[in-house]
């Protein structure tokens, strides 16, 4: 098949023009990121996908920016390494608003997408987790770490933020519960009773896990002791929501949803924490929004000692909630029935593009091109 001249022509030129718009972009940043001392950033930039330096330029985006000292011995042609993956978890969707922050946790989209990485529901791109604290430095919470905004600066469409380590893609939730210390008895627990419970956990697209930490499993030892697999199957699954991601801040006063064990899980937040309720039991919160590549899992004081299970109930709830998933790719906005009309916790993830709060934050260093 032969396209007319003109045609190709058309087609060529237009090539010709992105690649040089594209490139202009890269040089541009590159040289941005050099003039902030993020050279290594700036170097590595050159491994980027095509398609990350394209999305890039398309809206307004936070870009966490590695020093120099967090790239110090990262080779990004490391075959063990997957450097757009990683390029792609340092960007967020869109800008985030450093004025709506506080010292409670808010969750931002990034640019990381693609299974096995990340196993959202629908295109759901993998999340971050960041707060302020007191003093007005912003933080990013990471794989255990809380790491500090160190400098920031702006290159065109983008705010850019310094941190001192590379950002770790959250892994799968048998390796995320792995490496958290006091989830040990509850790994040990699950692996011995129920490992063929394990692959279905880790497949699913969209899964919250309230986690009893080891000082709760050792509590309900006598109890779960004694329990066969049917039992102890129940009580895992009212621990688990499927196919919804609910990160803490979707979680209200009142709210409820429905858990994997087809029970309701009632959520109650007050001045002492955040609660979560399955039939007689309650527990609190004490550590929320611990990533894993299909979802969330937060630990808890007390394990939700609930042997009911309702299989039309957990069905009709996963139906539901993949129905109100599949087209939610923005913000994180939940399943979770709320106390009042409207969702109250939809606010929390609104990153207004407001360009005049954003240059009034962004005072500092600014890069190369205005943002203006
Ligand atoms: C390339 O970028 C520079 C700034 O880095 C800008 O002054 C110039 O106009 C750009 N050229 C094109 C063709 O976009
Ligand atoms: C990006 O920010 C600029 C100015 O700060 C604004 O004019 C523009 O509308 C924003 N773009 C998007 C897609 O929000
Ligand atoms: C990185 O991972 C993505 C999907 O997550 C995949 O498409 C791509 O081929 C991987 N790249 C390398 C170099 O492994
Ligand atoms: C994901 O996005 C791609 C490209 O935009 C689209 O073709 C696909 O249908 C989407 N998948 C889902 C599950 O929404
Ligand atoms: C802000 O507080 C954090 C602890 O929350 C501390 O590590 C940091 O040094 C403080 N930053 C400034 C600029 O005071
Ligand atoms: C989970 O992640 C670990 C560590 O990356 C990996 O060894 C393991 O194969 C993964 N499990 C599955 C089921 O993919
Ligand atoms: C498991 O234990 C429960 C409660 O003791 C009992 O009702 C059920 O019949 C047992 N199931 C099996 C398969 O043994
Ligand atoms: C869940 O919330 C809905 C709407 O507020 C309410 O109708 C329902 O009774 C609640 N269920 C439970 C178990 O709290
Ligand atoms: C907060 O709610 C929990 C769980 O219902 C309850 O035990 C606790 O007493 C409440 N705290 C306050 C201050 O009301
Ligand atoms: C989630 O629901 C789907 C569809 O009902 C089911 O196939 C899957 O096993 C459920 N996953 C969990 C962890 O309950
Ligand atoms: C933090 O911000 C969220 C969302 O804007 C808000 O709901 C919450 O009340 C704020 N918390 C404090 C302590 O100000
Ligand atoms: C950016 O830098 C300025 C000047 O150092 C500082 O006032 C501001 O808090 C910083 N913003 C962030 C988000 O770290």
């Amino acid at each position: 098949m032969q396209l007319p001249t003109r045609a190709l022509l058309a087609v060529v030129l237009q090539v010709a023009l992105v690649a040089a718009q594209d490139s202009n972009y890269t040089a541009g940043l590159a040289a941005a990121l050099n003039g902030a001392g993020l050279t290594l950033l700036a170097g590595i930039l050159g491994s980027a996908p095509p398609a990350l330096i394209s999305a890039l330029q398309q809206g307004n985006h936070t870009v966490f920016a590695p020093s120099n000292a967090a790239l110090t011995g990262i080779n990004p042609a490391d075959p063990s390494l997957n450097i757009s993956n990683i390029l792609a978890y340092h960007v967020t969707g869109a800008p985030i608003d450093t004025g709506t922050l506080n010292e409670t946790d808010s969750v931002v989209r990034t640019a990381l997408t693609g299974a096995p990485t990340v196993l959202l529901p629908g295109n759901q791109t993998q999340v971050l987790v960041v707060n302020k604290a007191s003093n007005g430095t912003v933080n990013v919470k990471n794989a255990g770490r809380t790491i500090p905004v160190s400098n920031n600066a702006t290159y065109q469409n983008l705010q850019v933020f310094v941190i001192g380590r590379v950002l770790e893609i959250p892994g799968n939730l048998s390796s995320v519960v792995g490496a958290t210390t006091d989830l040990s008895a509850l790994a040990g627990a699950v692996t011995a009773a129920l490992p063929n419970l394990i692959p279905t956990l880790e497949a699913t697209r969209g899964l919250t896990l309230f986690a009893p930490v080891n000082s709760a499993i050792n509590a309900a030892a006598g109890t779960i002791g004694q329990a066969n697999e049917t039992v102890l199957t129940n009580v895992l699954l009212n621990h688990v929501i499927n196919g919804t991601a609910v990160y803490s801040p979707l979680i209200t006063n009142g709210g409820n949803i429905t858990s994997a064990g087809g029970q309701p899980l009632t959520f109650t937040t007050n001045s002492t924490g955040v609660f979560v309720t399955s039939g007689s039991s309650t527990a609190k919160v004490v550590q929320a929004n611990v990533l894993t590549s299909n979802g969330v899992v937060h630990l808890i004081d007390n394990v939700l000692l609930n042997t009911n299970n309702n299989p039309d109930a957990a069905a009709s709830a996963a139906s539901s909630i993949a129905a109100s998933e599949a087209s939610n790719t923005g913000t994180p906005t939940g399943a979770v029935t709320p106390t009042s009309s409207g969702n109250a916790a939809i606010g929390a993830f609104e990153f207004a593009n407001n360009v005049k709060v954003f240059s009034a934050v962004i005072a500092g260093v600014v890069l190369g091109a205005s943002f203006l």
